[in-house]
């Protein structure tokens, strides 16, 4: 039987989210893909750190952390207290898990988290943006250059297959053009106000359903989106952009006239991300645009997300789905270790 043995770095949404999958579907993986996933450490800075090579009980720790409690109350044999650093320089983990918080100006904690795993010679499945979107092209090839896998599905589109799909059955297209609703927390905003509501109405309903942040301005001002279009951008198109440089204009002070108005013509307003190829030159714009009725793109509601890929030989291909979530997110991981897995 092969054998994953991970260490978490974060274990806040995403993290819990995978740890409730790999319990829940641990007899599925062992039947069907052969695999023992095995966890020796978890570190957060918020909820502690255990570590323990024989393996952590996940149930155990999932439970502590799911009703508010930290892993210093964990009552099973474990080190505890290691930093992010130790846990993955320290234990026997051959794959590491970073999902620790994004920041697309350094990249930092996980950009340092990535370095070390991989420098090691440790696999890396996250979903951190910030790594990926500042030093893909670094990060890629130290990963060659150790001979592990660095895995980011989670990155654009949460599970919703992107990279993973582009890689297989698109990987012989040539991608002329990337459009895509990115950012499920400023759509589900827009279409809020397709329903009449003014855009502070429509903020303040997120934040209600737990949608937007209290501070959402990564959202509404398109930052989260400029940072998927980057990695869009550079992973699979070849561009070297950073998050920064992107052309960008979020939703914020967008009218509900300026949204009513653009349905009476047949159009819905869309925070859409585009990245392209311009006299060979990799492009990409974050604006709200009008998206004529009968594109699939205005279809796409609420918190959806979705992409359209323009390709030479299948013409457009779109990919309709969840954008974010706990159990959406920790399945693009598993998805991950399931692709480094079955090349063990
Ligand atoms: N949530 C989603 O639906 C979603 C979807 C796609 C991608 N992502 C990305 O996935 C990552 C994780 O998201 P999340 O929703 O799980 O975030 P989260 O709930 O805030 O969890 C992140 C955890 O990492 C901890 N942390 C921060 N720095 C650390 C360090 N140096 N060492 C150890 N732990 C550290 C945080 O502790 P403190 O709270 O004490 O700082 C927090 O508990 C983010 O980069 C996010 O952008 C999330």
């Amino acid at each position: 039987m092969k054998e994953l043995s991970l260490a978490f770095i974060g274990f806040g949404v995403v993290g819990r989210g995978l740890a409730e999958l790999l319990i829940e579907k641990r007899d599925m993986l062992k039947s069907k893909f052969n695999l023992n996933v095995k966890v020796v450490g978890i570190c957060d800075l918020k909820w502690g750190s255990i570590a323990n090579d024989d393996g952590i009980d996940l149930e155990k720790a999932l439970k502590l952390v799911d009703s508010g409690k930290k892993l210093d109350e964990y009552d099973a044999p474990a080190r505890k207290g290691l930093s992010s650093v130790e846990i993955i320089r320290e234990t026997s983990s051959n794959t590491i898990i970073e999902v620790t918080w994004t920041n697309i100006e350094t990249g930092e904690p996980g950009l340092t988290h990535i370095r070390e795993a991989l420098s090691l010679g440790k696999h890396v499945a996250t979903t951190n943006k910030g790594p990926i979107a500042l030093a893909y092209k670094e990060l890629t090839s130290l990963a060659q250059a150790k001979n592990v896998k660095l895995k980011f599905e989670g990155t654009v589109l949460s599970g919703t297959p992107t990279f993973n799909l582009s890689w297989t059955c698109l990987a012989a297209l040539d991608i002329k053009r990337i459009r895509g609703i990115l950012n499920g927390t400023t759509n589900f905003i827009l279409t809020e106000m397709e329903k009449g509501l003014s855009y502070d109405e429509a903020l303040r309903k997120a934040q209600e359903l737990g949608y937007a942040e209290a501070d959402p301005t990564l959202d509404v001002d398109g930052w989260d989106a400029a940072a998927k279009a980057a990695i869009l951008a550079n992973v699979l198109m070849g561009g070297d952009l950073k998050p920064k440089a992107i052309d960008r204009r979020g939703i914020r002070g967008i009218s509900v006239d300026e949204v009513l108005k653009a349905s009476k013509q047949g159009f819905k307003l869309k925070l859409i991300a585009e990245v392209w190829r311009e006299k060979g030159e990799v492009k990409a714009r974050v604006s709200p645009t009008p998206i004529p009725a009968q594109d699939v793109l205005a279809g796409v509601s609420g918190v959806l997300n979705a992409i359209t890929f323009e390709t030479d030989a299948l013409g457009e291909v779109t990919i309709i789905g969840a954008g974010a979530g706990r159990r959406p997110t920790g399945y693009a991981l598993l998805n991950d270790l399931l692709s480094i897995a079955r090349d063990l």
